[in-house]
């Protein structure tokens, strides 16, 4: 049977669809409520994470079969470590929310690479109990990401954004009963989409 993970949520989205602004929002929005909780992201900052940032800001390249890999690596740390991971902290009583999740390896990684193959990898992962989905047209997230005037990482190009978009729509396909998708039109302002996951999962916790 398939592992939910009670109050773990993860963010999901393009490159640019505005997950981290969103889990800045909901780190303050939590914060507010007085309920014990815990933010957190993938890639993360764990050894494991930084050779990851490395490889996206294409300073060396590795196969999308060992890329999927390292990023398995990285969220087995996370969920398990004894010290600060996912499961410690919701076995405490809190609620873990978290910026990516295996959900990004499926629409990422699946491109290159085989999908049941990406899916076989992240296989004995839990699912989180919500999916927040920020539905972003392509176009929006590009333009963002060139306002930003930075470096580019390696995924960051419209052709790859187009079948990450696919590759979610694959995957959101097949989530197990109790494992949510909460979908929220990424084309609304930061506020708007902010204001729809508090209205459909903070409110809902008090
Ligand atoms: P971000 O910190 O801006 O969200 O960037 C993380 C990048 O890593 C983003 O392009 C998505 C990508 N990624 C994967 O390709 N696979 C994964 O499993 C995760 C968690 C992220």
């Amino acid at each position: 049977m398939t592992k939910i993970l009670k109050n773990f949520w993860v963010l999901e989205g393009l490159d640019g669809a505005g997950t981290t602004t969103q889990l800045k929002k909901i780190d303050k929005g939590l914060s507010e409520t007085g309920k014990a909780y815990m933010i957190t992201a993938e890639p993360t900052a764990s050894e494991t994470g930084r050779i990851i940032r490395r490889v996206l800001s294409g300073e060396f390249s590795v196969p999308q079969s060992t890329v999927a890999r390292l990023f398995s690596a990285d969220r087995d740390n996370h969920l398990y470590n004894p010290e600060n991971g996912i499961i410690k902290n919701i076995n405490e009583g809190k609620i873990v929310v978290s910026d990516r999740y295996f959900f990004s390896s499926l629409a990422y990684q699946s491109i290159g690479f085989d999908f049941d193959t990406v899916m076989l990898i992240n296989s004995s992962f839990p699912y989180p109990e919500y999916v927040i989905y920020i539905d972003t047209p392509v176009d929006d997230c590009i333009k963002r990401i060139d306002s930003r005037g930075q470096e580019k990482e390696i995924y960051e190009k419209y052709e790859y954004q187009v079948k990450v978009k696919e590759g979610y729509e694959k995957c959101f396909k097949t989530l197990p009963e109790g494992c949510t998708l909460i979908r929220i039109d990424g084309s609304l302002s930061r506020e708007e989409i902010y204001e729809e996951i508090k209205n459909k999962l903070i409110n809902k916790i008090l």
